[in-house]
């Protein structure tokens, strides 16, 4: 049994199609990658399996259950939750302070069962030495990697990350992917959007690409990035070939 199902997914924003019938499967502790031009509905595919949108058609299945009628904190509780991109921490409260939300309420643990772990989190993402800064003034990467805190937070087994490693430079791109190979190590499964080719190639196991609310191509990053139709609709040149 797959552990996520989307099933024929449907949205639509009035005459707009944003998912157009995506259908895909992810294994548990897989790193799938979601790649497509601006505007393909990658942003909308999370929205609706986190739940922030009701689809219009179409199921997504997690752990062998639709989740597709439940509310957003209940879909968080059965361990799906993702990073957005636009970061929204709580803007008044310190780093430290968010992650423990995060725990509290995605986990439901005491505030004293929630601090060593929001310890060993931000030590992990290497966000400690701004623990007890405001969200709102810390650098960009370090709120990337505050986002992906609050995620971890939740005990979530399937991260969706949305463009987590946007606007990163070299050396914390790197960081970045280290992350989430760790993670994998770690036993979480990841769905990333990401545009940067060389992080989706470096942390990818499987791409999915969307266009126009389509799924155009799926399969292994060498063969969809080598795929005519992909670098028509989003690549506009060869990166590799088979
Ligand atoms: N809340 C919304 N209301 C109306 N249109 C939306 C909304 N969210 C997204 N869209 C539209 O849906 C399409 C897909 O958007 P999005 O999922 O954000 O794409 P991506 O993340 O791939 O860039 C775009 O045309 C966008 O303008
Ligand atoms: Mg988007």
């Amino acid at each position: 049994m797959s552990l996520l199902a989307v099933r024929d997914l449907k949205k639509n924003f009035g005459a707009l199609k944003a998912l157009n019938n995506v259908s895909f499967d992810l294994e548990e502790g897989e790193i799938v990658g979601i790649i497509g031009p601006n505007g393909a509905g990658k942003t909308t595919l999370f929205n609706v399996i986190v739940g922030i949108y009701r689809p219009d058609g179409g199921d997504v299945v997690f752990k062998g259950k639709s989740v597709r009628n439940l509310p957003p904190h209940r879909i968080c509780r059965t361990g799906i939750t993702k990073t957005s991109q636009v970061v929204h921490p709580f803007l008044t409260l310190t780093v430290k302070e968010n992650v423990l939300i995060a725990l509290m309420f995605g986990r439901n643990l005491t505030k004293k069962a929630s601090e060593s772990k929001a310890e060993e989190i931000m030590e992990f993402l290497n966000i400690a030495d701004v623990k007890d800064m405001r969200s709102t003034q810390v650098s960009l990467a370090k709120r990337r990697r505050l986002e992906l805190a609050r995620a971890l937070g939740t005990g979530a087994d399937l991260i969706l990350m949305d463009e987590n490693l946007a606007g990163l430079n070299p050396r914390e791109l790197e960081e970045g992917m280290e992350i989430i190979r760790e993670l994998k190590k770690r036993g979480k499964t990841l769905i990333i959007v990401e545009h940067i080719m060389q992080a989706i190639m470096g942390v990818c196991e499987r791409l999915i690409v969307l266009s126009y609310g389509e799924k155009i191509g799926e399969g292994l990053p060498v063969e969809v990035c080598s795929d005519d139709r992909v670098i028509q609709a989003y690549l506009g040149e060869k990166i590799c070939s088979v």
